[in-house]
C-alpha cells in the first residue's frame, strides 16, 4: 500500500518532499470520504472511532511512536484564562479588540492563585496562564504572579501564553520561574499571515518571538489552526517545514471555528478529519513532541479530543478558570466546558481518556528529552 510506504518514510526520515506530502494528504482525504464498508474501527469503546484503512495505517504509526516516548500517559494542563482584554484585532478571534459584544474581565492575582490551589488539589502539575495581549498586566505584575506560583508550587510547571513580547520581557518571566511558553505562529506563509491578522502583526516578529523563547531556554509551543480562511495545502506544508526546522517542544493544532462577532463569521470551520491527519503527521515528524488534543477539537465533535488521542496526541488542557468567567473567554462559537466546575471537567476527562485506552498522568509532563540548562 502506498500509504504504508509514505508513513514509513515519514517515520524514518521525519520529513517528506512536497510532492509526497501532497500525495499523502490526497490519499487521506480520499479515504476519509470513502464508502462505509471500508471503515476500520480503531477503538472498541468509542463507536465513533472509525476511519478509512489508509487513516488507520497513519494513526496506528502515530500511536506507536507516541507510545515509544510517552507510553499510555496523557498529561493534563490546568488552563487559567486570566484576561480576555486584548490589544490585537486578529480577524479570526472572538476576543479581538474591536468586538464590542465581548464582555471583558480580568482575574486578580488572588483569583489566579485560587485557581492554582484548586488545580493542585485536583492533581494538576502544570498551570497554563493564558490571556489576550493585555498591557494592564505589566511585566512586573506577570513576574509577581509567576514567582508566587513558583514558590507556592515548586513541583509544578508554569506555562505562559500571553502573546508577543520583547526578548527582555520573556527573559524576565523566565527568571521569575516560567518554564514553558505557547505562541502559535498561526500560519508560516507571509501572505496568509497578512490575510488573518491586522497590519501591526507580522510573521517576522512572531518568528522572532519563537526564536527568542527557545534561545532563552523555554519549552516552546508553536502551532496553527486547521482550515483557517484561505489556508491552502501548500500553506500547511510550509508550516510543517517551519515546525521541523524550528524544533518546538509542543505543537498546538486545532480546527478554526468561526465566531459570530468577527469578520470570519460566515467562513467554514476546519474539519475533524483534516485536524486528525495533521496531528498524526506531526507526531511522526516530531516524535517526542507534546501534542494537545485541543478544546476546539472537542468543540467540533463530541469525541474530538478522544479521536485526537487516537491520532497521536498526548496532552489535554482542561479549564481551571472560575466558572463565572468561563463563558466570556470565547475565541470561537460553541466552546465546550464553559459551565462546568474544574472538578467535574477533571473527572469527565479521566473517563474520556480511559475510554480511548490511555491513562491520566498526574505529573509535570515535560517534553521527552528536554533538559533545562
Ligand atoms: N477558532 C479556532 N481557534 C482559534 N484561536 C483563536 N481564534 C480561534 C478560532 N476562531 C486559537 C489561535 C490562538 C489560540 C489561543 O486559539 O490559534 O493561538
Ligand atoms: Fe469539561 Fe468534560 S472535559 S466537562
Amino acid at each position: 500500500m502506498r500509504i504504508q510506504a509514505l508513513t514509513d518514510k515519514l517515520r524514518e526520515e521525519r520529513t517528506l518532499s512536497d510532492a509526497e506530502f501532497e500525495e499523502l494528504f490526497a490519499i487521506l482525504s480520499q479515504g476519509a470520504s470513502g464508502p462505509c464498508a471500508d471503515q476500520v474501527r480503531i477503538c472498541n469503546d468509542i463507536p465513533q472511532a472509525v476511519c478509512s484503512p489508509e487513516e488507520a495505517v497513519l494513526y496506528g504509526a502515530a500511536r506507536q511512536v507516541r507510545e515509544e516516548y510517552y507510553g499510555k500517559d496523557v498529561y493534563l494542563r490546568g488552563l487559567i484564562e486570566f484576561t480576555n482584554y486584548c490589544r490585537n484585532d486578529c480577524r479570526y478571534c472572538g476576543i479581538r479588540r474591536s468586538n464590542r459584544n465581548a464582555e471583558r474581565y480580568r482575574l486578580s492575582k488572588e483569583q489566579i492563585l485560587d485557581c492554582c490551589a484548586q488545580g493542585y488539589a485536583l492533581g494538576f502539575r502544570t498551570f497554563v496562564l493564558q490571556g489576550g495581549e493585555d498591557l494592564s498586566y505589566t511585566d512586573e505584575k506577570i513576574c509577581d504572579i509567576v514567582s508566587s506560583i513558583r514558590s507556592l508550587y515548586p513541583d509544578c510547571a508554569i506555562t505562559l501564553s500571553i502573546g508577543e513580547k520583547t526578548r527582555e520581557s520573556y527573559k524576565a518571566y523566565k527568571d521569575a520561574g516560567a518554564d514553558r511558553y505557547l505562541l502559535r505562529q498561526e500560519t508560516s506563509s507571509p501572505a496568509h499571515y497578512r490575510y488573518l491578522h491586522p497590519e501591526e502583526l507580522t510573521i517576522e516578529n512572531r518568528k522572532r518571538c519563537l526564536a527568542d523563547l527557545k534561545d532563552l531556554g523555554y519549552q516552546v509551543g508553536c502551532g496553527i489552526m486547521v482550515g483557517s480562511p484561505e489556508q491552502t495545502l501548500s500553506n500547511v506544508i510550509e508550516d510543517l517545514r517551519y515546525m521541523r526546522d524550528f524544533g518546538p517542544h509542543m505543537v498546538g493544532v486545532g480546527p478554526f471555528i468561526p465566531h459570530r462577532d468577527t469578520p470570519f463569521r460566515d467562513e467554514k470551520p476546519g474539519t475533524l478529519k483534516d485536524t486528525l491527519h495533521l496531528l498524526a503527521v506531526i507526531r511522526l515528524m516530531l516524535p517526542g513532541v507534546l501534542l494537545p488534543a485541543t478544546t476546539a477539537l472537542g468543540t467540533i465533535h463530541p469525541v474530538g479530543r478522544e479521536l485526537g488521542l487516537l491520532a497521536g496526541a498526548n496532552v489535554i488542557m482542561p479549564n481551571l478558570s472560575p466558572v463565572n468567567v468561563r463563558g466570556k473567554y470565547l475565541l470561537y462559537d460553541g466552546k465546550i466546558c464553559t459551565g462546568d466546575e474544574a472538578a467535574s471537567c477533571r473527572s469527565c476527562m479521566d473517563r474520556r481518556i480511559e475510554r480511548a485506552g490511555y491513562r491520566t498522568a498526574l505529573v509535570r509532563g515535560d517534553c521527552a528529552g528536554f533538559a533545562a540548562e
